[in-house]
């Protein structure tokens, strides 16, 4: 990316923070602290997607950065990698009451936010972490069939793996999630060229339902 384009870019992942921070789009806005529109270089080449933030992430705005955020940062280590070096970023950008899962209706809602991160960021590579950032992706897949694999979705590749925070403490989990770190560095080296999986199609946005005509 030349300068002009990244500094465009910053602004425009900048923009969409500011607008998640006083955004009242779903129930989710009345328990939340801070929210949390993740972060990143706006050049990343891989994109991290976990289903929404914890109480830490809460009281700092900042994604990952509890128990589960401690793991990442491991994971990442392993393969070199930094967290400053990717964007990290939430299905939801509201922690959800004593973290119970996102409802549709809220993930819906939030959905636009991302795909905007996605469209500015243009990264190869999509890591979702979980189920609920699986399923934005694939919504009929299985995570325990497919994690690890790559999926080539709108010319990127997404990689589905369990959630850091569920491999903490599961330890065949844990197993799987370092194994497929491991092939991270492989998978991003050739994203470019690199065989199809298989081909999926991408789901339906939710967040945009179909359209009435008034007139
Ligand atoms: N778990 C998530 O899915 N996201 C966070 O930001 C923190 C924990
Ligand atoms: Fe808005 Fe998303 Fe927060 Fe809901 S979770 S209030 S849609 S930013």
């Amino acid at each position: 990316m030349d300068e002009e384009k990244k500094r465009l870019a910053e602004a425009t992942l900048d923009q969409i923070a500011r607008e998640v921070s006083v955004c009242q789009r779903c129930m989710l806005h009345h328990s939340r602290k801070l929210a949390v529109p993740g972060e990143g270089p706006v050049d990343s080449e891989i994109m991290f997607i976990g289903e929404g933030p914890g109480f830490h992430e809460n009281e700092q705005g900042r994604p990952f950065v509890g128990a589960a955020g401690k793991y990442l940062e491991e994971l990442l280590a392993k393969i070199n990698l930094h967290r400053e070096q990717v964007f990290i970023g939430n299905v939801v950008k509201c922690r959800p009451p004593n973290n119970r899962d996102p409802l549709p209706d809220e993930l819906a809602a939030c959905s636009d936010y991302l795909e905007r991160q996605i469209q500015v960021i243009n990264p190869k590579v999509i890591v979702t972490l979980g189920r609920y950032s699986m399923a934005r992706f694939l919504p009929n897949a299985k995570i325990s069939d497919v994690h690890g694999q790559s999926f080539r979705i709108k010319g990127r590749l997404v990689v589905p793996m369990f959630h850091p925070a569920a491999a903490l403490h599961q330890p065949s989990l844990k197993i799987s999630v370092e194994r497929d770190f491991a092939h991270l560095p492989e998978l991003i080296s050739k994203a470019d060229e690199s065989p199809i999986v298989k081909e999926e199609k991408p789901p339906e946005n939710k967040s945009e339902p179909t359209q009435l005509s008034l007139f």
